[in-house]
């Protein structure tokens, strides 16, 4: 068997224990390549697990086409998050629509409004969630785990595609037609929101068209902070 149809069968073995061991499950979807992957899969093999997308009302043109396409294509729904509209009317106010530029502080908050306030109320009542992480992404994902405990949000964390390249994510989307978001054609290996994202040159690191002006060692949206305890060091 080939390596990708190896790892392929684990990610769908995991993705069962995931929901026999803590249903219900959540898969936060970015809709970013690894997403992609996983999008299909769930589809394919566990449409039970709820998947869900943080629109934080700044993504790109090519993000809102690619759920179109999503919705087109899967039988599954593909469950929207908005800000509270107050929070975000609030933050503005005080710091301007693009505040966000200001200081790291005002960046977190930002963020903290726009995604992680939606992420708690996606995850609510909810025993695990999946990411589409992967270790080699960032300097800050170097010792995720495939599952652990995470604390901070207080539910199983699953990261299935944890020991993918990036060569295999997208051999899994040629060979399955897998739709994808356009922007990945024009060196955006990364995607997030417009004005927090933009294109690298070829050898760059692929995440380091995020958050740009910042010290990669440190950049992480606050979805995925806090205390994560794993729950078996041999997996
Ligand atoms: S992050 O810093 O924005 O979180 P990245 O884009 O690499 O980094 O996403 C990592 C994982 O976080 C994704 O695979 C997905 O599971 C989750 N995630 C990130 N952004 C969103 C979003 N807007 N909606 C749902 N899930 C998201
Ligand atoms: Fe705000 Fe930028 Fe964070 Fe999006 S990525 S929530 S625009 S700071």
């Amino acid at each position: 068997m080939s390596e990708l149809k190896n790892k392929t069968e684990r990610v769908i073995a995991l993705l069962n224990e995931a929901v026999r061991g803590y249903a219900p499950v959540a898969f936060a979807n970015s809709l970013g390549a690894e997403d992609m992957v996983l999008t299909d899969l769930i589809a394919k093999h566990q449409p039970g697990i709820a998947m869900f997308s943080l629109d934080t009302g700044r993504l790109p043109q090519e993000t809102y086409d690619l759920m179109q396409a999503v919705r087109a294509r899967y039988p599954v729904p593909l469950h929207i998050y908005f800000p509270d509209a107050a929070l975000v009317e609030e933050y503005v106010a005080q710091n301007g629509v693009n505040g966000f530029y200001d200081s790291v502080e005002l960046r977190k908050r930002c963020c903290h409004i726009r995604k992680v306030e939606p992420l708690h109320r996606a995850l609510a009542g909810k025993k695990a969630w999946i990411t589409g992480m992967r270790r080699e992404q960032a300097a800050t994902r170097g010792s995720l785990e495939i599952s652990a405990f995470d604390a901070g949000n207080g539910l199983q964390k699953f990261n299935p595609l944890l020991d993918w390249t990036n060569a295999e994510v997208w051999e899994y989307i040629r060979q399955h037609d897998v739709p994808y978001n356009k922007l990945h054609d024009r060196f955006y290996p990364s995607i997030g929101c417009a004005p927090c994202t933009r294109n690298v040159t070829p050898g760059e690191d692929i995440r380091s068209g995020r958050w740009w002006w910042e010290d990669p060692q440190n950049k992480e949206c606050g979805l995925h902070v806090g205390k994560i305890t794993p729950k078996d060091k041999n997996q």
